[in-house]
């Protein structure tokens, strides 16, 4: 992480800060009926995460001087269908995990009902932030972005990957079958988050720059999941603040079960090189998404 440049931390620190406020502030208040549920989502959305997907959001949209607020709101919408996914992912009847961002899972806090409801309960609310009416009425633009981001989570994308996920654990994969799945359980939100910030210009992107930017996510949304899969075999609970070593625990089919440590830190390696070489063929300035990047080959957590 060495590598990264100072300036691109403080971005990083002041775009986390001011995504956790989104939020916070958007969230249905913890005080407000049904009060058990809502604090079931704050507490699974806030106060804690990397939040590369917003981040990735943001910095995809600077590329086509996206407005602001369109930016935040799309970001918000993604971190809550993430924060969804990990409640259901850490259930007892999917990982069964008691620890996550440092913090009891949402199960283990309020009980397996609220935790599926309050899953339920963020899936929609991504999408009511999405279809709120933009004040230039720009709804094509609006219709763009909720399909992008339905499609993402649905069958096909993340719910669909993280079936691969639970039917690999009783067959191990071959490693195109490991692949796929993981473009799909962790991939398709990543791909979504870039695309749906190059989607918040006025204009749709070109094919062209659909294209690259696509290949680009790919890429990335890969790297990221043998990223966790290597993280989790090899880091200690404190700093992941989640369980380590589940995977193997759980017999769970990854990178680092099929391939060994070694090799799944060489694919990254690869896969980071062919993402930041795809960025060159993009006609803006990239360097938010190249530091991104690395930063995503370089994490420790
Ligand atoms: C964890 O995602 C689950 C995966 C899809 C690999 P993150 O590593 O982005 O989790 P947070 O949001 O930072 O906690
Ligand atoms: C989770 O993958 C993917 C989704 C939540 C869609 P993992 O099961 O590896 O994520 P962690 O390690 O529990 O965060
Ligand atoms: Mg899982
Ligand atoms: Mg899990
Ligand atoms: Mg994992």
């Amino acid at each position: 992480m060495t590598s990264l440049p100072e300036a691109f931390r403080h971005w990083m620190q002041a775009e986390q800060h001011a995504v956790e406020h989104h939020l916070s502030l958007h969230l249905p208040a913890a005080h407000c009926a049904p009060s058990f549920l809502h604090q079931a989502m704050r507490h699974a959305t806030l106060g804690g995460g990397k939040r590369i997907r917003a981040l990735l959001t943001l910095a995809a949209g600077e590329l086509v001087q996206a407005p602001r607020a369109r930016l935040l709101t799309v970001a918000g919408s993604i971190e809550l269908i993430h924060a969804y996914s990990l409640i259901h992912d850490d259930l007892p009847c999917m990982d069964n995990d008691i620890l996550r961002r440092g913090k009891p899972t949402c199960h283990v806090q309020f009980g397996e009902a609220t935790a599926l409801l309050a899953g339920d309960a963020l899936q929609s609310l991504a999408f009511h932030w999405l279809s709120e009416p933009w004040e230039d009425h720009c709804r094509p633009r609006q219709l763009t972005l909720i399909h992008l981001l339905s499609v993402a989570s649905g069958s096909r994308g993340m719910a669909g990957g993280q079936a691969l996920d639970l039917e690999h654990t009783a067959t191990p994969p071959s490693l195109e079958e490991l692949e796929a799945m993981h473009l799909k359980k962790t991939g398709a939100l990543i791909r979504a988050s870039i695309l749906m910030g190059a989607e918040c210009g006025d204009g749709p992107l070109p094919p062209k720059e659909l294209n690259h930017l696509t290949h680009f996510a790919n890429l990335v949304g890969l790297l990221f999941q043998i990223v966790d899969d290597v993280l989790d075999a090899t880091m200690d609970t404190s700093t992941l603040g989640k369980t380590a070593g589940k995977d193997d625990a759980h017999h769970k089919s990854t990178y680092v079960t099929l391939m060994g440590v070694q090799s799944a830190r060489k694919r990254v390696t690869e896969l980071g090189d062919e993402a930041l070489t795809t960025l060159q063929s993009l006609p803006w300035v990239t360097t938010r998404l190249e530091h991104l990047t690395r930063y995503m080959v370089e994490r420790h957590h």
